[in-house]
């Protein structure tokens, strides 16, 4: 009996290292987690910046809609991070200076940099990491790409009626996936259930 018991207390010892080993990242998902997150942090200082010239050039909505995506940003870059620290790595985000034009030009920046992480980026490395069914880099990686699905409809509806802009806006990003929005309709995270009272209002 006793027997019995401690082959069972062992075998629960060693489950979570199973899992851990389990979760070990090819070199390929380690080097597009650190690409994805060199996105990350860069579009982060690029939209910090495009805020302030949204703010000199009087589209206070337009700087409002930058800093939530920021915000959004930020999240993803410091879960990428996290899942690059249990796989062993070191995370090297690689900050660049950002290039600032005008508003609509920085929006048009924003929508094309969102629209190939969402279409070409993400599902590329999200395709990898199912191959070998990396359920931590899947999750973040996930996370991602669902809020920059939303920030291309908010920079896109944002530059059609950039006229309309010029009164500073609240905005809702969720602080575990950075999902955003400007008006959330769910009580919790469309992406990953978080409560809606949780989420960082950004203005
Ligand atoms: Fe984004
Ligand atoms: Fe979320």
């Amino acid at each position: 009996m006793s027997k019995t018991f401690s082959l069972l207390s062992f075998l629960g010892a060693v489950t979570p290292l199973a899992i851990v080993a389990s979760q070990a990242a090819s070199t390929e998902t380690m080097n597009n987690l650190q690409t994805a997150l060199r996105g990350e942090t860069n579009a982060y200082t690029r939209y910090q910046a495009f805020a302030a010239k949204a703010d000199e050039e009087g589209y206070a909505g337009v700087a409002s809609l930058f800093r939530a995506a920021a915000r959004s940003e930020q999240i993803h870059a410091a879960n990428h991070s996290a899942a690059i620290k249990a796989f062993g790595g070191v995370p090297d985000p690689k900050p660049e200076s950002p290039e600032v034009k005008s508003t609509r030009d920085n929006l048009g920046v924003a929508i094309k940099g969102e629209t190939y992480e969402r279409d070409e980026m993400y599902p590329a490395f999200i395709r990898q990491a199912e191959s070998e069914a990396n359920s931590q880099a899947l999750q973040t990686l996930r996370f991602a790409r669902a809020a920059e699905v939303e920030h291309a409809k908010l920079y896109r509806r944002a530059l059609e009626s950039l006229a309309g802009t010029k009164s500073a806006q609240v905005f809702y990003v969720c602080p575990a996936c950075g999902f955003t929005a400007s008006n959330p309709d769910s009580q919790r995270c469309p992406t990953c259930a978080t409560p809606k009272e949780k989420f960082d209002q950004v203005s």
